[in-house]
């Protein structure tokens, strides 16, 4: 080390110190807060991150990381290289939440490492702990030495036999604030950078990440390098370790699975390829080179997760006839809206999926016409205005959310997604669908790979397209759809001739008119027997189960969004028969959307408290930590039991 380097690092130290207030007698190396934290780390200009990115941001990652199977844990290092907008500025802080934070060092361009004074701040709550660095003048690449602890919220580990190729499986899920689980980082999707990865995983597993370098076989060493080009948001960092396969779908896609999915995935997805191109001409060049699809094993708690070039995919979409596409179509257009135009908060979440579900809306009518696009907005509708009426309070169905709501977590109900689609689908209604899609194009190009709030798309949307507009809309209702609570009364209902059929034959039926066997099975689409299963909610009785149950094999569907709704209704009407393929689906499946309602309406029961208090603590060790912990809130369990 040279001898001025050092001093300066001493002397930056020992600032430190005095800084933190926490005695120690050591200036480099870790040094813990007092109980009280004497703590003066607040959390930074993005209400969720303790990041001070606008003094100092991140513009590069490597990382270098092991992950043990058996341990539950990723170790390694990562370096990040730094900007430094405010070079007097001379702190880093960065997000961690279940991290053990081993050392903090300056990488200095001869390569040489120098220990940095570091400490961790108190915890808030989700927020994790403020890892607090020194930085003296000068220093803009910092490594730190860490292990993610086997609680990481962001990762699962699955065991040998919680996966169907009987080998161990993990998965990411880093949106909205849980990157910081398994990297030390700024934790705020206002900040972007590239990557590069190393990953070292048991020679019969292979790594996968949301990057370029995915390869198609399995290798021999067993290390898996990455990298990055776009420059992401922290919540897009994705990583998968397992028993993978890959199956090409066309030049640019395909789908990655265990080896007893894939060719059921492969299958599924074989029109991925032409999604992509629907995606390119409604809205401009696909930016990301490739996107694969990594379907997961059924314990990933959501439905899809748009993680760049890779997205993570429950395997409850995989209906085997392509009749839940949607979601496909969703995570897709992520990679124009939420992936290349960023929200910059978690409050503006409706820029990420209020546009995407609109995208989504045009792609599905591309692809299947205008007839099922219709039947999707109808349901999404449906949606949309039971959350407005059961909602508690009116800040619940603002678009743009309150910035200090103490869990980003809490941002994702169904308001930002279908509220902002039917706001964007009314915008499009006033302008004409021609200067929209030119609009939308040109947001896309103008603000890509940046992170932007609702205003600055607003003062946008003003110049670019509601000033020629004047005379079809104003500023005024812009407003409204951003800010106020509810429903504008001039929003538009979307219309389906198709339900309305579908309606007219669950009458005639409900008024034992027909029989359950003289429903029109053959012309209906899934989309059709979900709004009929939907709409017949709290209208039958354990003799209807039954006889639509003979008819049409429900409690055996392979549809998962149809075995959904009747397990559902199972629940409500205390249907026997269906029960042992309940507590299977419970034990198979742990995908939020599904369980958090059934264990809420089995809790409701007058019968099934109990019984799914005991299935759930057989399914617990399978499921994510997310889905354990809206599970145990809707059992009324405490939280850890
Ligand atoms: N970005 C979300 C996943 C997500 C939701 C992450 C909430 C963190 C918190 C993803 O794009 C999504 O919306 N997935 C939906 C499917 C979609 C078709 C509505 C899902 O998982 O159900
Ligand atoms: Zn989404």
């Amino acid at each position: 080390m040279k001898k001025t380097t050092r001093i300066r690092l001493l002397a930056a130290g020992l600032l430190a110190v005095l800084l933190s207030g926490c005695g120690t007698d050591s200036v480099t190396g870790r040094q813990e807060m007092t109980a009280d934290g004497g703590d003066a780390i607040e959390v930074g200009t993005d209400p969720h991150s303790h990041a001070e990115f606008e003094k100092v941001r991140i513009h590069h990652m490597r990382l270098d990381l092991t992950a043990d199977m058996d341990r539950h844990t990723l170790a390694g290092h990562v370096i990040l290289d730094l900007e430094r907008p405010d070079p007097a500025h001379n702190r880093l802080v960065l997000d961690t939440r279940h991290l053990d934070i081993e050392d903090v060092t300056a990488v200095e361009a001869g390569g040489d490492f120098i220990p940095l004074s570091w400490r961790l701040g108190t915890s808030r709550g989700t927020l994790g702990r403020p890892l607090v660095i020194v930085l003296p003048e000068d220093v803009t690449r910092v490594r730190v030495d860490y292990a993610s602890q086997p609680e990481a919220y962001g990762l699962q580990w699955l065991e040998d036999e919680q996966t169907s190729s009987g080998k161990p499986f993990m998965f990411s899920q880093s949106e909205p604030h849980y990157a910081r689980t398994w990297v030390p980082l700024q934790d705020t999707p206002a900040v972007r950078y590239t990557f590069d990865a190393k990953i070292r995983v048991p020679a019969d597993l292979m790594a996968v990440m949301g990057a370029a370098g995915n390869e198609t076989v399995r290798n021999d060493s067993g290390v898996y390098e990455f990298h990055m080009p776009q420059a992401i948001p922290s919540y897009l960092m994705a990583i998968a370790v397992g028993d993978l396969e890959f199956a090409r779908t066309g030049a640019r896609t395909g789908v990655y699975a265990e080896p007893g999915w894939i060719e059921r995935a492969a299958s599924e997805f074989h029109q991925l390829e032409k999604l992509v191109e629907i995606g390119e001409n409604l809205y401009g060049p696909y930016r990301w080179e490739r996107y694969d699809l990594l379907v997961l094993p059924p314990s990933f708690p959501f439905g899809g997760m748009e993680n760049p070039r890779l997205s993570f995919i429950t395997p409850t979409v995989i209906a085997g006839d392509g009749s839940l596409l949607d979601l496909i179509a969703h995570e897709l257009a992520h990679s124009w809206s939420g992936n290349l135009v960023t929200n910059a908060a978690w409050r503006d979440i409706w820029l990420n999926e209020g546009f995407t579900t609109y995208f989504e809306s045009r792609i599905m009518e591309r692809h299947y016409g205008e007839r099922v696009a219709g039947m999707l907005a109808v349901l999404d509708w449906q949606r949309l205005t039971a959350e407005v009426e059961a909602a508690k309070n009116d800040d619940a169905t603002r678009l743009v959310l309150d910035e200090n709501m103490e869990d980003p977590e809490g941002a994702f109900s169904g308001i930002p997604y279908a509220k902002g689609r039917f706001f964007l689908e009314w915008v499009a209604d006033r302008v004409g669908r021609a200067d929209f899609d030119r609009f939308l194009r040109s947001y896309f190009d103008h603000f890509a790979f940046q992170s932007i709030s609702t205003e600055t798309f607003r003062d946008y949307l003003q110049t670019q397209l509601v000033n020629e507009h004047a005379d079809r809309l104003s500023m005024e209702q812009v407003d409204e759809w951003l800010y106020e609570p509810g429903l504008p009364d001039f929003a538009v209902a979307p219309q389906s001739d198709a339900f309305v059929r579908v309606d007219q034959w669950r009458q005639r039926w409900l008024d034992d008119e027909i029989q359950a066997a003289d429903l029109p099975n053959d012309e209906w689409s899934v989309y059709e027997w979900l709004h009929f299963l939907k709409s017949t909610q709290g209208k039958l009785d354990t003799d209807r189960m039954q006889a639509l149950d003979e008819a049409f094999d429900l409690t055996a569907s392979g549809n998962y969004e149809i075995l959904f709704v009747w397990l559902m209704h199972a629940v409500e009407n205390r249907y026997e028969p269906a029960v042992p393929r309940l507590e299977e689906f419970l034990l198979e499946v742990g995908r939020n959307k599904y369980t958090f309602p059934l264990y809420s309406a089995l809790a409701a029961s007058d019968w099934g408290h109990e019984w799914a208090t005991e299935v759930y603590r057989r399914a617990r060790s399978g499921y994510h930590s997310l889905t354990r912990t809206a599970s145990e809130r809707a059992l009324g369990l405490e939280s850890g039991g």
